[in-house]
């Protein structure tokens, strides 16, 4: 019983942590972000990523950022590959190192979406980026109209291997080689960062005391600021060597146009730099497409994306909306935190409310259990104490070992009596004491009712009678202590000796059924039925 109960209690228990587990929703897609950088730009974007999943269904992000490492983002797509991911977005920090990896997600069957910068094969679903080319082009037109056609520049370029510092790089050349009175004195290489711009401009103006420089151009904002700090640095010991117009010191140009406090477009406004072109992240619809992709939807393979300069004829009006826009994501994020806090306490407290409603079952159908269980060893003892008592012995045996003479039953009788309190007393004297006084108090009743159960009129009040007992005190004690009626009992007895008589005589079975106490043999046959499951005919003839 003790392994039942247990048995039950931890299917039961699996059975409830499954449920729990169930309840935890799967995402639908699973898609991973390969970051090149961790700069301001690339948090931008992943910021407008993380806020449009809020609003598919089910869609997980996984991001990587790879912090201008080669190394490091072939390690992460592969690693975001072997994770299980859906599809990924890939940002490759150079054209030709991380290629190899790419064609590697791409030939496991992942959906890949190029974003912004260039790989080197045919190996992607679609590629989404502002035309690079075409932006270079534009800040070298802007820059000869603002040099009004004569000038020195300084150029910084990007990363060597990644495409967009190519691609700006080529179309700057081409759009100032056109105007004779421009002169790029010097094409830097930089790596997006301001540090290395800084440094690589404090080095080349170390190098070149005497050069004067107008305007420099840096293949992003923060390369432009670099070499202005370091043009800064310079200009404080010596005013004018730098520029022989305005103030002495350069312009500065840069690419990218961030809103927020420093932004590009808020620098161009400020007059820190003198223009900016606004490099979009575009998240949201990075992502649509993403998900649009998964959900097999038309998509479009190359998506370019547009953009604007920024002036300080336009950067105040940029900027407004900028910052606009930036607010109403912020608080759609609040919005967000607020709802995944909310539905975060909803699942603790549905957790909680599966966990108490799977104990209370627990409970009761442990308690249910003891309760059959116990129930089953009470029935179990009354019906040993009324069968050992009454020399009732269970149904397969009761046919094998009638008592067949009044000695014998005499013999047996005590003998039972005496014996059974032993056998059932196994907790202590009280329930020894107990025991005896119900043997004996069952042993008379036997007696009693052995000596009269011919008489076919026998009541239970006259059996209550000689028992010194009104009818009900007799009822209550011989229930309480057999399970059984004292008229079910009495009908036991008769046929039981309805059954040794029928095996050890040659009388009829309607004179054995007169002669134990029944009025009418239809009747005594019919309770002998369900007693034995056989016919007193039947008996007879074993
Ligand atoms: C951000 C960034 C931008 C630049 C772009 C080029 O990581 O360096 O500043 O415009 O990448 O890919």
């Amino acid at each position: 019983m003790k392994k039942l109960l247990t048995k039950n209690t931890l299917l039961l228990a699996c059975a409830l942590c499954c449920c729990l587990g169930c309840s935890q929703r799967q995402p639908r897609h699973i898609i991973g972000v390969s970051q090149c950088s961790e700069d301001v730009w690339r948090e931008k974007q992943n910021a407008e990523l993380r806020l449009s999943s809020y609003f598919q269904n089910g869609v997980q992000l996984k991001f990587a950022a790879a912090y201008d490492s080669d190394e490091r983002q072939i390690e992460q797509i592969d690693s975001l590959v072997n994770s299980g991911i859906d599809l990924l977005i890939v940002a490759p920090n150079q054209v030709q190192t991380i290629t190899p990896a790419i064609d590697r997600a791409y030939d496991k069957g992942i959906p890949v979406i190029v974003f912004e910068r260039k790989n080197n094969s045919r190996k992607y679903t679609a590629f989404m980026s502002a035309d690079n080319y075409e932006m270079g082009r534009q800040m070298g037109e802007y820059i000869v109209t603002r040099l009004k056609g004569e000038g020195r520049v300084l150029e910084l370029t990007g990363l060597k291997g990644s495409s967009p510092a190519i691609e700006r790089h080529k179309g700057f050349l081409e759009a100032v080689q056109d105007a004779p009175g421009i002169h790029v004195v010097a094409s830097l290489q930089g790596d997006w960062t301001e540090e290395t711009a800084y440094n690589t401009t404090r080095q080349w103006l170390a190098n070149h005391p005497d050069t004067h420089i107008d305007l420099v151009f840096g293949a992003n904002d923060r390369t432009a600021m670099g070499a202005r700090r370091a043009f800064e640095e310079v200009f404080r010991n010596t005013y004018t060597r730098f520029s022989q117009k305005g103030d002495g010191l350069p312009l500065y140009c840069g690419i990218d146009g961030l809103p927020g406090k420093a932004g590009g477009i808020r620098l161009v406004r400020d007059s820190i730099l003198d223009a900016s072109y606004i490099y979009p992240t575009y998240g949201d619809r990075l992502l649509q497409l993403a998900v649009d992709i998964l959900d097999g939807k038309d998509f479009q393979k190359e998506i370019l994306m547009q953009s604007a300069i920024v002036t300080r004829d336009n950067a105040n009006v940029l900027l407004m909306q900028a910052d606009e826009i930036m607010q109403q994501e912020a608080r759609l994020d609040q919005l967000h935190a607020k709802a995944d806090s909310y539905l975060q306490e909803l699942g603790t407290q549905r957790t909680i409310t599966w966990l108490a409603c799977g104990i209370t079952v627990l409970l009761v159908i442990v308690g249910v259990l003891f309760y059959l269980y116990y129930i089953g060893k009470i029935k179990m003892r009354r019906e040993r104490v009324v069968s050992t008592l009454w020399n009732l012995t269970p149904e397969t045996e009761a046919p094998a070992a009638p008592i067949t003479t009044p000695e014998a039953e005499e013999a047996a009788a005590p003998a039972t009596t005496a014996d059974t309190p032993k056998a059932e007393t196994t907790d202590g004297e009280t329930e020894s004491a107990a025991s005896a006084a119900t043997s004996i108090f069952i042993a008379r009743f036997k007696e009693v009712v052995e000596s009269r159960m011919e008489n076919s009129e026998l009541s239970v009040e006259d059996l209550a009678a000689d028992m010194n007992l009104s009818r009900v005190q007799l009822y209550r004690k011989v229930k309480s202590i057999t399970g059984s009626t004292p008229v079910e009992l009495l009908r036991t007895a008769r046929l039981n000796r309805a059954y040794r008589l029928l095996l050890t005589t040659d009388r009829s079975v309607s004179e054995i059924a007169y002669q134990v106490g029944f009025t009418a043999p239809s009747y005594f046959t019919k309770c002998f039925k369900e007693e034995y499951g056989m016919l007193p005919g039947e008996v007879r003839n074993q």
